[in-house]
């Protein structure tokens, strides 16, 4: 039996915390909010524990997971060595949206870390995942709280859907701030990589530490010669049951192709999804549209991105055609999770219909 527990994040009511942290100290795996999206936890330690969140997610054996924690003491168990970078990141962005990447310490069990001698590690900054860890006593492991290849959790009713029955505790704490998974950054490599892009970006992470890289495989579909450093990369994500395709090029133009392509898969009988922007919703007339965000705030556009998607699956529609944004900024980690949804199809505005 799951059970559901609503915790206030403004003011977490401790016995609630100290109920989840028993099942996490007793080897059970708990579901909570973070600021990115919801994950599912058990102890870093207990091996039993970290294989039954495999399970439960229905998540491949090589795909590592991220380990969460809640005071900076706690990574010297963890990894062999805290790079310059790392601590001058850690200061910076912790708690927060990063995920860091180092070489991990023979604690750390290798069903954690899918084989590998690296360690991803990060310090969550939702008071609830904050004391979660804290009165819990060990370090959580945590990948999102999706069953495997459905878009990530944002909301607590997302992680019942998925994995009501397969959990231990669900800890509601309402909608997730972020909305995108951590941006997760390689610090074993001379100059560092990006290999997943999230709320903490490219420029403000080359603000504090200058040079920094992306991962060339984060935008193309996985091919043989670029294959993702992250594992986890190379997996369909954040897929809804629809076809979606991303319509590329000027924003006028990108509404008006859409208009189109929308006519014509309502003329095969097909129900359309339309990705739409606070700016461009009222152009359409056609078919379920949902608003994603506001362009001029592109951090609405990642916060409510995973929720659309579910939503047009709520809605049953074969076809969902979104508008497509700018790479820069947090507008990398949208289009990669897009992209992601997509299966990397994009259609040109300026093109021929497919
Ligand atoms: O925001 C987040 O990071 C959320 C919340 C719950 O913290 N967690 C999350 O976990 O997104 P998950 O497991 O869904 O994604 C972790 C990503 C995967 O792409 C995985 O392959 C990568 O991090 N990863 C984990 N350990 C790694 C390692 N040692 N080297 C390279 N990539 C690693
Ligand atoms: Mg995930």
């Amino acid at each position: 039996m799951t059970k559901i527990v609503r915790v206030n994040k403004n003011n977490p009511e401790i016995e609630l915390i100290d109920f989840a942290a028993k099942v996490i100290k007793e080897g059970g795996l708990v579901a909570f909010p973070t600021e990115t999206v919801y994950g599912i936890g058990a102890n870093s330690f207990n091996e039993e524990a970290i294989k039954k969140i495999f399970i439960a997610k229905g998540r491949p054996q090589d795909n590592p997971l991220i380990v969460h924690i809640a005071e900076l003491e706690q990574i010297y168990d963890l990894v062999k060595e805290v790079p310059q970078k790392a601590k001058t990141l850690m200061k910076k962005f912790w708690p927060g949206p990063l995920t860091l990447i180092f070489k991990k310490s023979q604690k750390v069990p290798y069903v954690n870390t899918a084989g590998m001698d690296t360690v991803a590690i990060r310090m969550p900054s939702n008071t609830i995942a904050h004391l979660l860890i804290k009165r819990a006593e060990v370090p959580i492991s945590a990948p999102s709280a999706n069953v495997s290849g459905k878009p990530s959790p944002t909301d607590a009713s997302h992680v019942i859907e998925d994995l009501y029955g397969k959990v231990d505790v669900i800890i509601d704490g309402g909608k997730c701030d972020v909305g995108v998974e951590s941006t997760v950054l390689d610090l074993t490599e001379k100059v560092p990589v990006i290999l997943r892009p999230g709320a903490v970006t490219l420029e403000m992470l080359r603000e504090v530490i200058g040079n920094v890289e992306v991962d060339p495989s984060l935008l193309k579909k996985p091919q043989e010669d670029l294959k993702p450093k992250s594992p986890g990369m190379k997996y369909k994500h954040y897929s809804p049951n629809a076809e979606v395709y991303i319509v590329t090029g000027d924003l006028e133009k990108v509404v008006k192709k859409i208009q189109e392509l929308t006519e014509e898969q309502l003329k095969y009988g097909k129900k359309v999804g339309i990705m739409a922007t606070v700016q461009t919703s009222t152009q359409y007339e056609k078919g379920e549209i949902i608003v994603v965000g506001d362009r001029n705030r592109p951090e609405t556009i990642a916060k409510n991105l995973f929720e659309v998607l579910r939503q047009f699956d709520k809605k049953g529609v074969d076809v969902i055609f979104a508008e497509s944004f700018e790479y820069d900024n947090i507008g990398l980690a949208i289009m990669n999770r897009l992209e992601k949804a997509a299966g990397y199809k994009e259609i040109s505005a300026e093109g021929e219909l497919p």
